[in-house]
């Protein structure tokens, strides 16, 4: 399989935009970084600050991810040169794979393509971020040779219940 980066229409881009800004910030809510009044504005804030001229925003790429053999958009990425990071890092700030495509390999070969789209603009690493409740994209980043450079960690004292030694009643962390 073969995938291509194509560029957005205006339109594309502003449906995929608040379809994004809307699910990183429920992502922030479940991660238990922000309540849900707040969420919104500090995500739609991030956003504005990362694409100011939306598609003309240099140094960022808002990408169709469009399977090179049958022509059909299946995805979203959006990479860049990131704000305060080393200069030879390229960000992976969206991978997104419509739900009807996904595990057919398309974030696998996504990423592939990413590499040379790296090496391409003379960058030695590529960095992102990933939420640790997204286990899915935690597992197609491990096999892509992705690892950990730094872990945030927080324990619900809500899904413990009792004193020491009684038994766990729900899970600490979500499942995806
Ligand atoms: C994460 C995402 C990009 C993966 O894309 P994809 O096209 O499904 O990925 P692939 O088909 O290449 O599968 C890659 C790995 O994902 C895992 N995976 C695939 N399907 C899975 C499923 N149904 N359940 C759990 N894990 C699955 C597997 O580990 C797989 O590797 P393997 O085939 O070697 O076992 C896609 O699920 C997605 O768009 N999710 C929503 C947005 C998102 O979370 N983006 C990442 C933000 S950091």
């Amino acid at each position: 399989m073969n995938v291509d980066f194509v560029e957005m229409t205006k339109g594309e881009y502003d449906s995929w935009y608040r379809s994004a800004v809307k699910h990183t910030a429920a992502d922030l809510v479940r991660a238990g970084n922000a309540d849900e009044e707040h969420a919104l504005e500090s995500i739609s804030k991030q956003f504005n600050e990362a694409l100011p001229k939306g598609l003309d925003t240099p140094e960022q790429y808002v990408r169709s991810i469009v399977d090179a053999s049958t022509g059909q958009k299946v995805g979203v990425i959006w990479y860049g040169t990131a704000r305060g990071r080393p200069p030879d890092l390229l960000f992976l700030s969206e991978l997104w794979v419509k739900e009807e495509f996904r595990g057919k390999g398309y974030g696998t070969t996504s990423l592939a393509l990413l590499e040379e789209k790296a090496r391409q603009l003379g960058k030695a690493r590529i960095g992102l971020h990933v939420f640790g409740h997204n286990l899915r994209a935690q597992k197609l980043y491990q096999s892509a040779g992705y690892v950990a450079t730094n872990i945030s960690m927080a324990k619900n004292l809500q899904s413990w219940h009792g004193a020491k030694g009684e038994r766990r009643t729900e899970r600490a962390l979500p499942e995806v």
